[in-house]
């Protein structure tokens, strides 16, 4: 089922339980070669939630700003983005132009993420890719510009969200997760994935 809101194509249960769980067997694998941290934002504070990167760029945040670089803070460059991470690009983005980044954002129970833009990309003329897996997630649309009326839709696990066209530049975030929700995470919690075209 997709559902169209502000512009978001919502592409519910897109991936089932065992497509999840092989989702997560890889990005465990790749989380020891590339381990979770906590970002500083610009304004000096930690980010809510911890993250990690695969592909041949990583977002990257600290007291310098937002941008994307090639290597991980421990100085190894990021693993290559999992098959089966591409193949939902390939199944509903391009099979022409791959990635160049899969933001890993892991949300614990209390993490959250204010309204933003996804802008640090050169290039807006293909769309963000975001997967959730994991505890459900309310998500919050608002619009190309900061402030106005905003929408809010529940994320479950296998739910892949396109941000793209009109609504590339679009205010998004999570205002909260219902923690334990699911049970694909053993410790509780989200994995979200957001698969970037940066230049
Ligand atoms: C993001 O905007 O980078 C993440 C969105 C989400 O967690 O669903
Ligand atoms: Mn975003």
């Amino acid at each position: 089922m997709v559902l169209k809101l502000c512009g978001f194509h919502i592409h519910k249960g897109f991936l089932d339980a065992s497509a999840q769980k092989q989702m997560v067997d890889a990005l465990r694998d790749l989380l020891k070669a590339a381990p979770l941290y906590r970002p500083d934002t610009p304004y000096g504070k930690p980010m809510r939630v911890r993250m990690s990167s695969a592909g041949r760029l990583g977002w990257f945040s600290d007291r310098r700003g937002y941008r994307y670089v090639d290597r991980h803070p421990g100085g190894q460059p990021w693993p290559a983005i999992p098959d089966q991470i591409l193949h939902v690009w390939r199944d509903l983005v391009s099979d022409q132009r791959m990635p160049d980044c899969c933001l890993i954002n892991y949300y614990g129970e209390d993490a959250r993420m204010g309204l933003h833009q996804d802008k640090d990309e050169a290039d807006f003329s293909w769309p963000v890719l975001s997967i959730s897996l994991g505890d459900d997630a309310l998500f919050r649309i608002g619009n190309p510009t900061r402030g106005g009326k905003t929408e809010s839709i529940w994320l479950g696990s296998g739910d892949v969200v396109v941000m793209g066209g009109e609504a590339r530049l679009t205010y998004h975030g999570v205002d909260r997760i219902r923690f334990k929700s699911s049970s694909l995470l053993p410790k509780g919690g989200r994995i979200n994935l957001t698969l970037r075209v940066v230049e």
